[in-house]
């Protein structure tokens, strides 16, 4: 079978500005395209901008705009979001380019030659917001249900395609290729649309009613029809009929939409495709709707609308696009909000993955050297040695059938088990024995190995992440098939010194007052239950160097300080501005507790906690050094 891959979204109208809904369809395309890629595949993934058609033409006049500048803009701005969301489409498409109008004016000259276009007065009732005429069976209380709007009634001479000639022959498609149409229930939805007639499709408009259009090549007094104009983008971008993409691609395609848009993809774009002489697409997968946080579609008068960009910069692109992808089911509608993505991000990435990672590393740099180590020869452990073929073949079927949530879930799991094996081994007890260095190396080993492997199988969905993940154990990249061979970090890598948190931990909601750097109140007698020595040794005490300090805005027990471990500079805010002026820090040496699980306070990403000691008057000092020492030094 040939390795080819194409994939579509939607290009989006440029009336307004990119939405959760919009980089929810991108970011799946983009999963798709990555996997593909990762796999061998020679892929293709196209975006772009719907430019034409009354509804822009509208837009720019209510922003009292040129129709060329306001799209140029709104074209601009979806280009700049897919950057900031690590979108790494291969082309972007824009109705208004020459490649693309040529190529409408191309189709349409060869379905007029073909006898399928005929002139006619039409009557009927439009949704500019659709951009279609609507079916009396399709409105719900006489309004459309996608805009809540009543549409208008239009009569006017248009050009028409001879669509409902092509409704039978459309039927038997779909009835013998199952794929075409998915998820099921959308493909039942077409199949009994099609049992009643489907009519002509209107594919003008008069220029003097709507100038803003591809002229028709036999009729200069008419536009093209925005979808008749806007669905040859996945055609036209691929240098239809001659270019050498069309021929490689084409014949791979799966365009990815919404449901907002099922018919004129299943019903309008094949008969448009057949009568034009060309094949058909391959797969057509349809997505849900995102709702707000509370269940209701989203919308700006019930303020619950998701702003994506900025839960991007908040939390990172691979946070949001891990939460999007991880959540919820394609095809079905689910609700989404900054909560959930917290959870989600807390859970899977921060502590099953990022921890996993950061206890590894803090083991290889103490007790191996700072490289990976060399396994018992011949010692196969159950963790890892079978499960990456064992999970890559679970999760090809997954992620053919856009079932990319149990994917990631299947990862996680995985995840979770060499988890459960890294505590089951305790390898910080093998560490402690000189007779147990060999077995010490063989579990690290198997952690590693099951991180490397984790990390491609995720790289579709969090690419920089899973980068940085693997960076940060010495390893660079890998094939997607190289997740399933056992053994291909190899032994003797020196893994990096430092290496930024992978995911540090959020707090859903920000504290109203800082808990965590509050010196404690209660005295120092009664003493604590006892630890034994290897639990006091899972504490990475440290000296650094203040070099800068700051009153925390709003918060008056609390500063922020700029620390030099060694050579690596972290932020830690404590809650020490009751006895210490900011200006008096910078130049002391403090001891860091510097593996404490990093938290944000007051919108600070703290990265540690400074020691002080505290009587039971309150009264508070730093923990200092009796001689200097350099920063980075341990201290046990
Ligand atoms: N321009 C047409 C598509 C032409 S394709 C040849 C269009 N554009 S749109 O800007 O309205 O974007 C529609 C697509 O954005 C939907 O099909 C869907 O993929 C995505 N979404 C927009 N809002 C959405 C949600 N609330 N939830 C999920 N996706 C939705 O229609």
């Amino acid at each position: 079978m040939s390795k080819v891959f194409y994939a579509t979204t939607p290009i989006y109208y440029v009336n307004a500005d990119p939405h959760i809904g919009h980089a929810y369809t991108t970011i799946i395309g983009d999963c798709l395209a990555r996997w593909h890629r990762l796999d061998g595949y020679d892929t293709h993934y196209l975006t772009g901008t719907d430019e034409h058609g009354e509804k822009i033409f509208q837009a720019a006049q209510a922003a009292g705009v040129a129709p060329q500048a306001f799209v140029d803009q709104i074209s601009a701005r979806f280009e700049r979001a897919w950057e900031a969301l690590g979108i790494s489409h291969d082309d972007f498409i824009r109705t208004t380019q020459e490649r693309h109008t040529r190529v409408v004016r191309q189709v349409l000259q060869t379905v007029h030659e073909r006898g399928d276009i005929y002139y006619d007065e039409y009557e009927g009732l439009y949704c500019v917001g659709c951009e279609r005429f609507l079916t009396d069976k399709e409105l719900v209380e006489g309004k459309c249900p996608t805009h809540q709007t009543t549409p208008e009634a239009r009569r006017e001479g248009n050009y028409f395609f001879r669509m409902e000639k092509y409704r039978a022959w459309l039927t038997e498609h779909i009835q013998t290729h199952p794929e075409f149409i998915q998820p099921e229930g959308y493909r039942n939805e077409i199949l009994s649309m099609l049992r009643e007639s489907i009519g002509d499709l209107s594919i003008s408009r008069p220029r003097s009613r709507v100038p803003w259009g591809i002229h028709l090549p036999w009729d200069e007094s008419h536009v093209t029809y925005v979808w008749f104009d806007a669905l040859l983008n996945y055609v036209s971008a691929l240098g239809f009929p001659a270019g050498e993409r069309f021929t490689k691609y084409w014949p791979h395609t799966w365009h990815l939409i919404g449901k907002d848009i099922l018919k004129t993809h299943a019903v309008f774009w094949p008969t448009m495709l057949q009568a034009a002489g060309i094949p058909l697409y391959q797969r057509l997968l349809v997505g849900g709707y995102l709702l707000g946080p509370d269940g209701r579609k989203m919308s700006k008068s019930l303020g619950n609308v998701v702003d994506p960009f900025a839960l991007s910069q908040k939390y990172g692109r691979d946070a949001l696009r891990y939460f999007l992808l991880r959540e919820l089911p394609y095809g079905q509608d689910g609700a989404v909000g900054e909560k959930g993505l917290v959870e989600r991000y807390n859970a899977d990435l921060a502590n099953d993955l990022g921890n996993l990672l950061s206890r590894v590393r803090a083991l290889l740099l103490r007790h191996c050297k700072g490289v990976i180590p060399q396994p018992a020869p011949g010692e196969a452990e159950a963790a890892t040695s079978t499960a990456g073929q064992a999970l890559l073949a679970k999760l090809r079927p997954l992620v053919h059938n856009l079932r990319l949530y149990a994917a990631i879930e299947e990862v996680l799991q995985f995840v979770r088990s060499l988890n459960r094996y890294f505590n089951d081994q305790a390898p910080w007890k093998l560490a402690k024995d000189p007779a147990q260095q060999e077995r010490l190396g063989t579990v690290l080993y198997q952690v590693v190995e099951g991180l490397r492997i984790a990390s491609i199988l995720l790289e579709p969905a969090i690419p920089d992440k899973a980068r940085q993940l693997r960076q940060s154990l010495g390893l660079g990249d890998y094939t997607l098939g190289q997740a399933a061979e056992w053994g291909l970090a190899p032994a003797g890598t020196p893994i990096p010194a430092e290496a930024p948190i992978l995911f540090p931990k959020f707090e859903a909601e920000a504290p109203a007052e800082a808990p965590a750097e509050a010196p404690p109140a209660a005295p120092a007698v009664p003493v604590k239950a006892p630890i034994t020595i290897d639990e006091f040794g899972k504490v990475d005490l440290r000296v650094a160097l203040v070099v800068a300090a700051a009153k925390v805005p709003k918060a008056d027990k609390l500063l922020k300080l700029t620390l030099d471990m060694g050579g690596q500079e972290r932020t830690v805010v404590s809650g020490i501005a009751q006895w210490y002026k900011p200006e008096d820090l910078p130049g002391r040496k403090v001891v860091v507790v510097a593996n404490l699980q990093p938290v944000k306070l007051r919108g600070i990403l703290s990265e540690g906690m400074i020691l002080a000691a505290v009587d039971d008057q309150g009264n508070l000092t730093l923990v200092g050094l009796d001689q200097d020492l350099a920063s980075g030094a341990e201290v046990r």
